[in-house]
């Protein structure tokens, strides 16, 4: 059987639309809100109306790129939470009306799940190796830090997280004390490649069991910085690189520690990344080495579908529809998680 699903993703500062036939991948269009770069992070206002600007226009180019007509779709999936409730609410109602005026199902998704099941988007012909079930995944964003227990496509269960900050925020806000640009991630990423990270120790936090929390590095990391400036104005300028590289370090220590503790407790060693961290070139490197050592399979994603994009709300809500999980007209967008 032939399934079309038209994903749509709207839940922070990306609007992207894409394709799905089955579990390939025909399209998947994603615009990026540069409006956000001159304040240092995501302005919620702006990012909603970005929304309404982008979302006709991503997923019109998003059928043509997939060569079909919207008469052939399926069903329609869309981002119902978490997220920003203004950018939610814009993927909503499109794919409410859209779905309505062509009288086909209306799939919400979880966009921490999607991040997940992203690990399922088949390209071509030759199928790619995909995690058994059931499989540990270290799901990091900007918004969330997560180790969920994936026991199948649907059923899912969150073991550890953040108890504040996320492991992405993290890198932005060490990103914007040293004055880099929104979002930090890549850009810490790249800088750290040329510096030495056991320059400087930050404090790894203590925390029960699969729980984390980055809020007090945060803190250590500003005072740090701020002594560093006192006694040279030229501090950050000067050790840019290994503070990027030792700051880097400690968040992708803090997380192993934490990844590598629950496949020991769990017994489980098909372990998986996934969200816009996992896009991070030292956390794969530590994964694949993290591995080896432990005998783990690990699945890292594609870059494309790392950070925030539609092809995993597609996927997402394929495995539902598969389900026949569908929502009604009265769905509204929720803040939170949906599951
Ligand atoms: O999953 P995502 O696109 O959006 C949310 O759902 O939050 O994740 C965005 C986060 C940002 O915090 C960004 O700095 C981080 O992912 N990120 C990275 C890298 N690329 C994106 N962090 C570290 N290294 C990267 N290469
Ligand atoms: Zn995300």
């Amino acid at each position: 059987m032939k399934t079309y699903i038209l994903g749509s993703e709207s839940s922070c500062d990306d609007t992207s639309a894409a394709v799905l036939k089955n579990n390939k991948i025909l399209a998947n269009i994603i615009a990026n809100q540069e409006v956000h770069r001159k304040y240092g992070g995501v302005v919620p206002e702006l990012a909603s109306r970005a929304h309404q600007q982008h979302i006709i226009p991503v997923v019109d180019e998003a059928l043509k790129k997939a060569g079909i007509e919207k008469q052939q779709l399926s069903a329609i999936s869309f981002t119902r939470g978490p997220g920003l409730l203004g950018s939610l609410l814009v993927g909503t109602s499109f794919s409410k009306s859209f779905a309505l005026s062509l009288n086909i199902p209306l799939i919400e998704v979880d966009h921490m799940q999607a991040h997940i099941l992203a690990h399922f988007i088949q390209q071509d012909e030759l199928e790619k190796d995909t995690p058994n079930f059931p499989f540990l995944c270290l799901t990091i964003s900007g918004g969330h830090t997560q180790i969920v227990r994936v026991d199948t496509y649907r059923n899912m269960t969150v073991i550890g997280k953040t108890i504040d900050d996320a492991a992405g925020e993290a890198f932005d806000k060490a990103a914007k004390i040293m004055g880099l640009p929104y979002p930090g991630g890549p850009e810490i990423d790249k800088l750290a490649k040329k510096g030495d990270p056991d320059k400087y120790k930050f404090p790894k936090p203590r925390m029960p069991e699969f729980d984390y929390s980055f809020s007090g590095l945060k803190t250590s990391f500003l005072y740090f910085i701020r002594d560093g400036l006192k006694n040279n104005p030229d501090f950050i300028q000067l050790n840019i690189n290994d503070l990027c590289a030792s700051i880097q370090k400690v968040i992708i220590d803090t997380l192993m520690d934490k990844l590598i503790l629950a496949s020991q407790q769990t017994g489980i060693n098909e372990i998986a990344i996934a969200g816009g961290v996992s896009a991070n070139s030292e956390i794969r490197n530590r994964l694949i080495e993290t591995g080896t050592n432990k005998g783990w399979k690990v699945y890292i994603p594609e870059f494309q579908f790392t950070t925030d994009n539609a092809a995993m709300i597609a996927i997402a809500g394929y495995y539902k529809y598969l389900n026949n999980e569908f929502s009604d007209q009265r769905v509204v967008p929720y803040a939170r998680s949906i599951v």
